[in-house]
Parts: structure tokens; sequence; C-alpha cells
């Protein structure tokens, strides 16, 4: 990062200051703006981040108005079509693709790791049946650091590369087991025999009553769903991971209190909440009506899977969602599905209408997401559960690279405060 450019800032009745302009590889040139409060007793004013970065990072990067989604530079498109997940999230931890050798050790090391302490499985049972399996998984994805914690030395990088392996290796069958119990069937253990996520599919909708063997074409659109949540830069649930990780808590708490994030249906959570909608909706000649309930002010009612903080253009994840959504019900002879056919309509009269085009509001990832899982047979509460397990490996490479940047400090925002004046507490009997 180059610093000789300098932004001033002027302020009346006082001296400007200078602050160097940060030149990004990809992306926004950065003021670098660490010692405003120093030199000036100022702090700037930005709540949703709007134009502030909060980190420097080197594993995703973002290009809104191009549609541009890149993992350690790779393209999402290439990723998605060259790479299934497991080497995606070689790449994301490591930094470069794994050759076959490091493709095999890898796999094999994650294999290894796939069951939970049957102690854990027990953990379950103090669940309501009925509970949302992310409220399951932020219990039971925290719970593991009750689990690895004396074991665990995290400033040693062989031991943060040992807990990064063993919770991507065991999150699909946390996420499995939480649908299991909400189903009352039997816990399926891990078949090491499968790759990882046809072992995922086997966890879930296998029983001990039949041999279930994992349809490849499904396989293969499930770990494309993994490889497309993987990572994407820093959102909410990835900053509240680095946040949450910035004081040097045990990375399985940090993880849960992302998945926590994620649950909110303005971020993970809307693929649950489009489905809902798109049932809501029922009908292709009701679409209408719900374009101006979106466009009305006076109505809370969003399109849920539209819209995005960064893209401003397409998000590419969307359109390769779209894909596999056609292929996933192509093989399952759902090609005339309703809610997909009600999904393209919404999506077609959307993009025609003035309101999204001026706003750029485009279907995001979440918008097919919903329709391919339910073909799947995903459950709808489900859905975030899944987007979780895959974000897990984008979080921990996130987590992995806070702790070793050299200029890694403990998460501390200021704020501006409108509260009440300084004031003394009077007696009780004078209240
Ligand atoms: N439907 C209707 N109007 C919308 C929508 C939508 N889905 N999204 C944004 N708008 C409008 C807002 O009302 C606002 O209008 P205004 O300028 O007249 O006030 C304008 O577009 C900008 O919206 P903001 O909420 O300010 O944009 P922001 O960048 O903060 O929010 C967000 C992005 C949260 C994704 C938003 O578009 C949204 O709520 N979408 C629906 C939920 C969703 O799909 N979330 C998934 C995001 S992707 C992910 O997390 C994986």
């Amino acid at each position: 990062m180059a610093s000789e450019r300098k932004a001033t800032l002027i302020i009346e009745g006082r001296e400007p200051v200078d602050f160097d302009i940060l030149s990004p590889v990809h992306g926004n040139d950065c003021i670098d703006i660490r010692t405003l409060a120093a030199k000036t007793g100022l702090f700037t004013y930005d709540s949703g981040f709007m134009s502030t970065a909060s980190c420097q990072s080197k594993i995703t990067f973002i290009d809104g108005d191009k549609g541009e989604l890149l993992y350690r530079g790779y393209p999402i498109e290439q990723l998605a079509e060259k790479c299934n997940f497991l080497e995606v999230a070689y790449l994301l931890k490591t930094g470069e693709l794994p050759n076959p050798k490091q493709k095999v050790e890898f796999e094999t090391i994650i294999k290894k790791h796939t069951m939970i302490h049957e102690q854990m499985a027990r953990f379950y049972q103090g669940f309501r049946r009925d509970a949302h399996p992310m409220a399951v998984m932020v219990g039971v994805v925290g719970a593991l650091s009750a689990f690895y914690h004396e074991a665990e030395d995290f400033s040693d990088a062989e031991h943060r590369s040992i807990s990064f392996n063993r919770i991507i290796a065991k999150l699909p069958t946390i996420v499995a087991f939480a649908y299991k119990y909400s189903m009352g069937e039997p816990f399926m253990y891990p078949r090491n025999d499968l790759d990882y996520t046809a072992n995922f599919m086997y966890m879930m909708f296998g029983t001990p009553c039949e041999k279930y063997e994992p349809n490849p074409v499904l396989v293969h659109a499930l770990d494309t769903i993994f490889t497309l949540h993987a990572d994407h830069e820093q959102n909410a649930s990835t900053s509240t991971v680095r946040l949450a990780g910035s004081s040097g808590a045990n990375p399985y708490a940090c993880i849960s209190a992302g998945i926590g994030c994620l649950w909110g249906p303005a971020h993970g959570g809307a693929n649950e909440a489009c489905l809902k909608m798109l049932e809501q909706i029922g009908d292709v000649s009701r679409v209408p009506e719900f374009i101006k309930r979106a466009k009305d002010k006076n109505d809370p009612f969003r399109l849920m899977g539209f819209g995005h903080r960064v893209y401003k253009n397409f998000d590419p994840r969307a359109k390769l969602m779209q894909k596999v959504c056609s292929n996933v019900l192509e093989e399952l002879g759902l090609e005339n599905d309703r809610l997909f056919k009600l999904a393209k309509e919404l999506e077609r009269i959307a993009l025609e209408d003035e309101y999204f085009v001026e706003k750029k509001l485009y279907p995001n990832v979440d918008y097919y997401s919903g329709i391919v899982q339910k073909a799947l047979g995903i459950p709808t509460t489900m859905f975030t559960c899944i987007f979780a397990l895959a974000r897990t490996v984008g979080w921990m490479a996130q987590w992995e690279e806070m702790i070793t940047d050299s200029e890694y400090k403990i998460g501390r925002p200021r704020q501006l405060y409108v509260g009440t004046p300084r004031r003394d507490v009077r007696a009780l009997a004078e209240r």
C-alpha cells in the first residue's frame, strides 16, 4: 500500500491536517484516519460503516459496480465451475488452491475430524424439539469452546490450523444433528467414504432403516451453494466474528457470535424470508401488488432476496445460483415448479420497474437459494444453517488473518453521545 498521496482536512480556525491515502490492490482508496483523534480530538461518525474500511484483508474482493467477486484473486464463477468446496476452503485458509497431493491430504485431515464428542451429541437433548436450528447452532458451536479451550493455544499457528480443520469438519455433523433432533430421528454418524458434501447429505437425509446413496447432481448443486457462500468480505457476520475475536476470544465462541448475526433477516436469514415471501405472494397475478408494497415508504414490506449494500449492478452469486436452481429442478423433474416460475417473474418485473432500477436493487444470492434448498429437501428453518456451515470457512480465514495482522488491535468503536447531559442522582424521596 502506497502512502505518498495525502488528504488534507481543513477545519475552520485550525491548522490543516494531512492524512495518508492508502491504495489497495483493487477497490477504493482509503484515507488513513487512525491518527485523527490524536491529531484533532475529533472522531468520525459512520454508524453503518457506509464509508469505513474496518481492516485490511487479502481474502476476498467485491467490485459492486462490476458485479465481481474474487476469493484470493480468483473469480467466483471459475471457482464454482472448476473446484469443489473443500478446495475453496483450502484456498481461503492458505491463500492458494491445493495441488492434487495437498487436496488429498486436506480431505483426509477433514475426514478425521468429522465426529463430535459423544457428550456434545447429548447436549442437543437440552433444546426443545421445536427450537429454531440456528438457535441450536449458536449454542452447540459456542459449546465447542468448552470442549477445546485448554487444549489450544491460539497464539500458536499450528493450533489455529487444527481449530480451523476441526470446525470445518464438524459443522456438517452439527447442522445435520440439529436437523435430526428437530425431526426426532436418530443421529447419523459421519461416513468417511463419502466426500464432504455427500456425507452431509447422508447425515441429513439418511436413516438407519434404509440405504441412502446421495444423488451426485444434487451433491454437486449443494457443494456449489457452499462455495458461493464461503466468504463475502467484511459483511455484518464476518465483522462480528472479527470484533469478537479481536478480544482474543476462543474462535468457536467467535463463530457462534457470527452465526447469531447471520440469523437476521437482513443478512443470512433472507433466504428463509424470501421463500416465505414467495409463498405469501402465491401467484404471478399478485406480483404487482407486492411490488407496489415494496415501494411504499409506509409499508415495512421489502422484496426479500433483493438489494445489497455492495452490489449495485448484479450479484454474481445470484446468477450462478439461478443456474444451480435450474439444474436441480431439472434433475428432480420439477422444471415447472410454481415458486421458481413465480421467482423468475417477480425478478423480471422488478428489474423493469423504475424504483428498483433507480435504487440499483438486484436479486442477491439468497433469492434463488431457498428454492434450490427446498427442492433438495432441506426445510426452510435449516436454510440459514446451510449458509452458516459454508460461511464458517470464510469466518475462520478472516479470524486467522486478524489474529496474525501486525496492526491487530482490539476493536473499539467510538460513539456520538446524544443522551441526557450529566446530572446528579436525587435521593429516592425527592424523585
Ligand atoms: N425492497 C424494497 N426496497 C428496498 C429493498 C428491498 N429489498 N432494499 C433496499 N430498498 C430501498 C430502501 O427502502 C431504501 O430506499 P430509500 O433510499 O428511499 O430510503 C434504499 O433501497 C436503500 O436501502 P438500504 O436499506 O438503505 O440499503 P442498505 O445497503 O443499507 O441495505 C439490504 C441492504 C439490507 C440488503 C437491503 O437491500 C435489504 O433489506 N434487502 C432485503 C433483505 C435481503 O435480501 N438481505 C440479504 C442480503 S445478502 C446477504 O446477507 C447474504
